[in-house]
């Protein structure tokens, strides 16, 4: 891989290379932007076929937490840490060389949980650096505040679709039953929705099963489910050549990053009259969240809930700018998103502690 090159394709700040002889940590921290702030984004621990795929993956990562970020309104860039995963590893003493290489970084960049990693780890982080969040007794798991603006971006986009955004009534097919899915299939339900769900872990099915209004389907199943909405808390990439044509609802909104396998698929969807709510606003609750602890007076959970209300709103507003402006939801929420980015952002390089010059 040609690395400055991908750095300039994607406008990249630093992506800094980790490795930590005594415990085998490899990870790579990615800066996409400080424009705003400093780099929020959490990090994952996946394993890679190869050291470009984690590279590949960080790059794209780190890039869609800007985006997320400014559409939040946060002030705050975009960053992601990722790490080869070493089963073998002491995990302990693996996070806390990922906290002391997070630390290196003087602020410029902010962790939290991400896939493959937990509160328990961010704990371990913490120990080697305060540029952490997420952690328990501040926000947490951020999982119950992405579901509830998964949820109202549900409801906002049955509006623009059906023209009404009532739940009750409706089938909804839920993909992946994990920390998000879960909280959703009870809120739906809760609301009177029918829930047809997948996993594929057989418990997680069977757990949600006693729910007389929930029904499940084998994994691949879930595409050919005929209803209002498909709500994908599974994996990215699930909206592709394959899996479009198939889909037989109105609206596609859920907590899954990169639900788009390319940006050709977003005006897919739109030529088969499928709504699609951009992932990086459906999803940004957990954000919200997590960065209420940046606060000067730290997390305050009744504001952070407010403000992961305040989705609603900013989805609204871009299924407006995409109808008025003749252009893909995505791209209304892509345009928001830079639009903040060159009236607010800064053009320099974020230093939470600046050299003092004479
Ligand atoms: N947790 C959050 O706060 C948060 C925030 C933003 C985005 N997201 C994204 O939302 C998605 C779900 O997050 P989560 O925290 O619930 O993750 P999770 O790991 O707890 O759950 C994912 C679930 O999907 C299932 N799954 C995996 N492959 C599947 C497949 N092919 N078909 C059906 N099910 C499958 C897994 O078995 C698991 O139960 C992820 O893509 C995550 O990146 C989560």
């Amino acid at each position: 891989m040609d690395i400055f090159a991908e750095m300039e394709r994607h406008g990249h700040e630093q992506v800094v290379f980790c490795y930590d002889k005594a415990t085998g940590l490899k990870m790579v921290v990615g800066i996409h932007s400080t424009a705003l702030g400093p780099a929020l984004g959490g990090c994952r621990m996946w394993r890679y076929e190869k050291d470009d795929d984690a590279v590949q993956d960080v790059l794209r990562l780190s890039e869609g937490m800007t985006y997320k970020n400014a559409a939040m309104g946060l002030d705050l860039g975009g960053g992601k840490t990722v790490v080869i995963a070493a089963p073998d590893a002491d995990r302990a003493a693996l996070f806390e060389a990922v906290g002391r290489f997070i630390e290196s970084l003087g602020g410029r960049y902010v962790t939290a949980e991400d896939v493959g990693t937990t509160t328990e780890d961010m704990a371990v982080v913490a120990r080697q650096t305060s540029y952490v969040r997420g952690l328990k007794g501040k926000s947490g798991d951020p999982s119950a505040a992405t579901s509830v603006g998964v949820f109202v971006s549900i409801e906002a986009a049955l509006k623009e679709a059906f023209g009404s955004g009532e739940i009750s009534g409706r089938t909804f097919a839920v993909q992946g039953l994990g920390h998000v899915g879960r909280y959703l299939v009870d809120q739906l339900t809760a609301e009177g929705g029918q829930v047809v769900v997948t996993d594929i872990d057989p418990a997680k099915v069977q757990a949600v099963l006693q729910n007389p209004n929930v029904s499940a389907v084998e994994p691949d199943a879930i595409y050919d489910v005929v209803g209002a909405a498909f709500v994908p808390c599974a994996l990215g990439a699930i909206l592709n050549d394959r899996t479009i044509p198939r889909l037989r609802v109105k609206v596609v909104a859920g907590s899954a990053n990169n639900q788009l396998a390319e940006p050709r698929h977003g005006a897919m969807l739109a030529e088969r009259g499928i709504l699609y709510a951009p992932d990086f606003i459906v999803n940004g609750g957990g954000v919200i969240n997590v960065a209420d602890e940046m606060n000067p007076g730290g997390y305050n959970k009744e504001r952070a809930a407010i403000r992961v209300l305040g989705i609603r709103q900013r989805l609204e507003e871009i299924f407006r700018l995409s109808r008025e402006g003749h252009m893909l939801p995505v791209e209304a929420a892509n345009h928001l998103a830079e639009e903040r980015i060159q009236r607010e952002g800064h053009s320099g390089i974020y230093l939470a502690h600046p050299a003092k010059t004479s």
